[in-house]
């Protein structure tokens, strides 16, 4: 929960501190110290933007466009951001399928969402992998899929992923970096647009994110 995520690193960094202090050190030691604690301070600037940002949300003080957004040019947009983040990590990212299409909503929320769904997949992909992205019509609505070859999760955990705060064992193992807040607020963007985000995955072998749209639908 909340408090023990914040708590934790606190504690850490409250210890390495005052060990640090306790005496005399070369400059490499105080060094090394600082550099531990800034990472421990970027980790817990990003849960706390995070948890304000679902907490207003909870109390429905986010705003909202409700304007048409051009799908397709969106989708091109966060999968040339993407590719770059894949850069990093020797993973390409592909743009699979699109096609022209307008749903109503807020545009940089939905950036926001895809994005979020990139990040996983290249995170979670491993090095020289490959993230498929790709935008159809299905059923009448907007389908937006994000594929890796990744770590994949496992059926258990597939139904708890979309909470706050759960990370699987086998993404603790991978990395480090995650608060384990962006499948909530993934949930909580598709859920304002009247849409739905779902998972397939297998152990080893991958995940699979799609998220419906409905094409046309006043927001709430
Ligand atoms: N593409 C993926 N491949 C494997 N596991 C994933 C993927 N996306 C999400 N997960 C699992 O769902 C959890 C929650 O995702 P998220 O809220 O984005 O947290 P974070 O990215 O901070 O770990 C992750 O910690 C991981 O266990
Ligand atoms: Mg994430």
């Amino acid at each position: 929960d909340a408090s023990h995520e914040l708590r934790t690193p606190l504690t850490v960094m409250r210890g390495e501190t005052e060990l640090a202090l306790r005496r005399p050190r070369e400059t490499d030691d105080y060094k090394i110290v600082l550099e531990s604690n800034l990472e421990e301070i970027d980790r817990m600037t990003r849960i706390v933007d995070e948890l304000l940002f679902l907490s207003r949300a909870d109390m429905g003080e986010v705003k909202m466009e409700h304007l048409p957004v051009q799908l397709d040019l969106l989708i091109e947009d966060v999968h040339r951001q993407a590719s770059l983040l894949g850069q990093e990590r020797d993973i390409q990212v592909v743009l699979s399928a699109t096609t022209s299409v307008v749903v109503l909503g807020d545009e940089l929320r939905l950036r926001e969402l895809f994005l979020n769904l990139l990040d996983n997949a290249v995170k979670y992909s491993r090095p020289s992998g490959t993230v498929d992205i790709a935008l159809t019509i299905y059923q009448g609505q907007a389908r937006v899929s994000v594929a890796d070859h990744g770590i994949g999760i496992a059926q258990e955990d597939q139904p708890q992923i979309f909470d706050r705060f759960y990370r699987t064992d086998i993404a603790r193992a991978h990395t480090k970096k995650g608060t384990g807040l962006g499948l909530a607020i993934c949930t909580w963007i598709a859920e304002s647009h009247r849409g739905q985000i779902e998972v397939q995955s297998q152990v080893g072998e991958g995940s699979t994110f799609t998220v419906m749209l409905p094409l046309v639908s006043p927001l709430a």
